[in-house]
């Protein structure tokens, strides 16, 4: 019902979409000044010890109020406070369960989005919901840099980018216990349904007769393919946040993120919405299993998987398990 509610929406929406296209295709969260490395975070191969010493720098910076001149934020969810990092990355997780909005990011000046946890996401490039970043270090300068975030009163360094960068890259939350996180018997059974290709895509990225399964894009161990896909919004979602954008306008939506300690991180999705695009906003750390029922059920229409009630649940504990 929900589905076909928003598709409906999104049709009209997308008729009266106007020729112009997205508002800003080169104004990303990054810039200029961080000039983009592959792989590793440093030019030349440390020793673990310059490497423990970068990641402790960086570990300094992430909680800093003052070593960019951070300047009071004009955020509207921080706006007049000095922060750090770790003002949103906050926590086990390192999220503090909320939107902000932050900009310029691929589509728009300046969105709400979820804090994203930071949890295992080296090598999972392209970064941010919308994949605007390349690379680690163009991603923290634009929130060291941004009147919306720490609205820093100087450039970052390279050598305070790699810092940061590195320290990120060490970021994990403690596992999920068996019996006290998630009920490792469902969570087998969950794991299976995770994996089982059983769905199908209306919205046409799958053809007809692929069946599409959780893992299809959630795939490898970190649960994510690196690529973008229209999940909210069928058909993406020009009015309001349509995520990454081609080159010609297209709409490419958001990238499958990590999964990883979901029983920390709801609510859920680029908007923190749960799974329900009509809903309104899920609270501050809103509890887990009903937000994850919110999500599985929300999939269960979008990709019209047949989960029955109690399939739904097996699935919840095994997301419980990441
Ligand atoms: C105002 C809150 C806020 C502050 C301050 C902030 N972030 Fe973020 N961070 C976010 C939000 C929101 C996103 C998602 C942005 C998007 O998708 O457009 C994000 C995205 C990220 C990502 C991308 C994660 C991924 O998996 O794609 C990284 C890495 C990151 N932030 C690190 C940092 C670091 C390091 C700092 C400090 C230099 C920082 N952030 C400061 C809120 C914040
Ligand atoms: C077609 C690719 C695709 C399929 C199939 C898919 N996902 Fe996702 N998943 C994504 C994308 C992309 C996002 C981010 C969407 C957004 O924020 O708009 C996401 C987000 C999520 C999130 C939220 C994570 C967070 O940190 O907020 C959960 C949980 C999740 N998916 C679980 C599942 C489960 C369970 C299934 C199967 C029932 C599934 N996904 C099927 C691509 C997919």
């Amino acid at each position: 019902m929900l589905i076909l509610a928003a598709v409906a929406l999104l049709a009209g929406a997308r008729a009266s979409r106007a020729a112009g296209g997205p508002v800003s295709e080169s104004g990303t969260g990054g810039g200029a000044g961080a000039k983009a490395k592959r792989g590793s975070t440093t030019t030349a191969t440390p020793t673990p010890a310059e490497q423990a010493a970068l990641v402790a720098e960086g570990k300094e910076l992430f909680n800093s109020v003052d070593a960019f001149g951070q300047q009071p934020s004009q955020g509207p969810t921080i706006a007049g406070l000095k922060v750090s990092c770790q003002t949103c990355h906050a926590g086990p997780a390192f999220t503090d369960n909320r939107t902000h909005v932050v900009g310029p990011t691929g589509s728009r000046p300046a969105v709400a989005r979820q804090t994203p946890h930071l949890l295992r996401i080296k090598d999972t490039a392209p970064f941010a919901w919308d994949g605007r970043n390349p690379t680690l270090q163009k991603q923290i300068r634009g929130a060291i840099t941004s009147p919306l975030e720490m609205n820093g009163s100087r450039e970052p360094t390279a050598h305070e980018l790699d810092a940061l960068a590195a320290f990120v890259e060490t970021l994990d939350a403690p596992d999920a216990v068996a019996g006290v996180d998630f009920d490792p018997v469902l969570a087998e059974q969950g794991k299976h349904i995770f994996e089982e290709p059983r769905g199908m895509d209306p919205s046409g990225e799958f053809a007809a007769d692929v069946k599409v399964a959780c893992a299809s894009c959630h795939t490898g161990d970190k649960k994510t393919d690196r690529s973008f896909h229209k999940i909210l919004m069928p058909f993406g979602d020009p009015v309001l946040d349509p995520g990454a954008m081609g080159d010609d306008g297209s709409i490419k939506g958001f990238k499958t993120p990590v999964l990883r300690a979901l029983r920390l991180t709801a609510p859920y999705f680029h908007e923190g919405l749960g799974g329900d695009p009509t809903a309104m906003r899920s609270p501050v750390n809103s509890p887990p299993r009903p937000a994850l029922l919110e999500t599985v059920g929300f999939y269960n229409e979008r990709f019209q998987m047949n989960f029955t009630p109690a399939e739904e649940q097996a699935l919840i504990e095994y997301l419980m398990s990441l």
